[in-house]
């Protein structure tokens, strides 16, 4: 009997492209591909590439590398380059020498079963850069049995509601590969959640490039709202979301952080810079002062509420006194955590065009940097250590990777994340381990909440005991009851 055919499905860059990743891996099952993970045995690969950064295209550059090495041994492979990066270098993809079959747009990913028709019956590559108006939804997606984006595990989903971006911030790649912004419909959305917490899920984060500017277009619900009707699933213990914009944040999402049950208390707030002048160039449309309005009504709606961000340095004209605005702005929030880039120039977009002379030094660039991540690097532990010997309630995602070494009550550790997102590991005390207040010992399951007190600041996790009476431990953190200061 023949062997069933099968693919191989690389992602590299955000979870919308995870998100498509899902599609394309189904796509493929459809035409009677089967899907591996093994590379080698593949006969059809493809790569769902990112463009957002010089780096992220170097990722892809690098994988293709590989995939042509591969074709080499066996020429019989199809090649494929799906994405952001294929939108962006379209056609020139098939003039390399890696071997590429066929380059596929992210506006075109449903027509793969017709691209490689066209390749395997004309035998010529093919590029497929169609880039619809707006990004529509398809009525079946995220239907059947298997979620589309591929759960990391089974008790933390996501949840696509949004495609494309419209704010066209100078810098960035993603309004001209993924096109205009669409929000899916409401009750696609609930139904896809609702089957995702039927096989498991108790936590869902919902994604998009500007989640706060969902239904704006389409006479959807407002975000806000359509938040509302996703707290009302049952079984569905957390709700988080990203990206936010901070132009965006309407009065009703605050105070969806201080009366909605169900909804972490965590924001991913992207700032890119503190300087005004600077994010003035960015086409951001906030100033640092509306931001530093904004992050205290979130702190005044919910007084627990970890803030993240990400921050460009090196932007073009960015001067030393720009960068010391946002060395302060950092100081001002003392956000949770924090992803600094260092500005990359993206063809085709307005930042690339500015003058030369205004372009900042990859030095400097490295510079501020490092500056910026060693300054942040101290308020992430103030914050986490501000959590030690408080109890929160962490949704236990598995086992952790690394066993205990410092402790001796444990020899299993869980782990999981508090509302604010934090990762912790944690272990059973003694009285859990030989008691069986809690069942068998070792009996926590993915998908339980458990009261877990805090007992170390890692610098980037926390480490933690459960506590003895931990069962029914609600969503919502315990406020910290011996708050420890650095
Ligand atoms: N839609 C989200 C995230 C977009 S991409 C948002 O609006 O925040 C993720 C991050 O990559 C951005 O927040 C930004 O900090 C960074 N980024 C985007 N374009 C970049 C560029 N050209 N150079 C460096 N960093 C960039
Ligand atoms: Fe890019 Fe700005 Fe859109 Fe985010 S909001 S995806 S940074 S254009
Ligand atoms: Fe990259 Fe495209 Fe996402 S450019 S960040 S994969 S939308």
């Amino acid at each position: 009997m023949d062997r069933r055919k099968q693919v191989y499905v690389h992602t590299i860059g955000c979870q919308m492209n995870v998100y498509d990743s899902g599609r394309i891996a189904r796509m493929a099952t459809s035409m009677n591909y089967q899907q591996t993970q093994t590379m080698e045995e593949a006969d059809l690969i493809i790569v769902n590439t990112c463009s957002v950064r010089e780096k992220a295209c170097q990722k892809a550059f690098s994988f293709m590398g590989r995939m042509a090495g591969l074709k080499r041994k066996r020429p019989e492979i199809l090649l494929g380059v799906a994405g952001c990066m294929a939108q962006q270098e379209g056609e020139k993809l098939l003039g390399r020498p890696d071997g590429i079959d066929f380059v596929l747009g992210p506006g075109a990913i449903d027509r793969l079963p017709d691209i490689l028709e066209k390749v395997l019956t004309q035998q010529v590559p093919a590029a497929d850069l169609f880039m619809p108006e707006n990004m529509p939804f398809p009525e079946s997606e995220g239907e059947g049995a298997d979620p589309l984006i591929p759960q990391k595990n089974r008790v933390s989903g996501f949840v696509t509601i949004m495609r494309g971006c419209d704010n066209f911030c100078s810098y960035c790649i993603v309004p001209h590969v993924r096109g205009r912004e669409s929000s899916r419909r409401p009750e696609k959305i609930v139904g896809e959640i609702k089957r995702l917490v039927e096989s498991g899920a108790r936590e869902i984060t919902l994604l998009g490039q500007n989640v706060n500017s969902y239904g704006k277009k389409d006479g959807s619900p407002s975000f806000a709202e359509m938040l509302w009707q996703v707290n009302e699933i049952k079984g569905l213990e957390r709700i988080r979301f990203t990206t936010s914009h901070p132009k965006d944040i309407s009065s009703q999402l605050i105070d969806c952080f201080r009366d909605m049950d169900k909804l972490c208390h965590h924001i991913h707030l992207p700032v890119q810079s503190g300087s005004n002048a600077v994010l003035k160039k960015m086409n951001r449309k906030y100033t640092r002062e509306r931001y530093l309005e904004t992050i205290a009504r979130l702190k005044d709606a919910c007084p627990d509420i970890a803030v993240t961000s990400d921050m460009i340095v090196g932007f073009p004209g960015e001067t030393d006194e720009d960068f010391g605005d946002t060395l302060l702005l950092l100081e001002q929030v003392q956000f949770d955590g924090l992803f600094a880039f260092s500005y990359s120039d993206r063809p085709g977009t307005p930042a690339a065009g500015f003058p030369p002379e205004i372009k900042i030094s990859e030095e400097i660039k490295k510079a501020r940097l490092k500056r910026l991540l060693d300054a942040q690097e101290v308020y992430t532990t103030r914050k986490n250590r501000a959590l030690v010997g408080s109890c929160q309630p962490v949704l236990t995602e598995g086992f952790s990777k690394k066993q205990a070494s410092n402790n001796d009550c444990a020899d299993i550790q869980w782990t999981g994340r508090t509302s604010s997102n934090k990762i912790v590991n944690f272990t059973r005390c003694h009285t859990h381990k030989t008691g069986d207040s809690h069942g068998t010992p070792q009996g926590i399951q993915p998908g339980q909440t458990v009261r877990v007190t805090i007992k170390k600041a890692l610098s980037h996790s926390l480490w933690g005991e459960e506590m003895a009476e931990s069962a029914g431990a609600g969503n919502q953190p315990a406020r910290n009851e011996e708050k420890h200061a650095d």
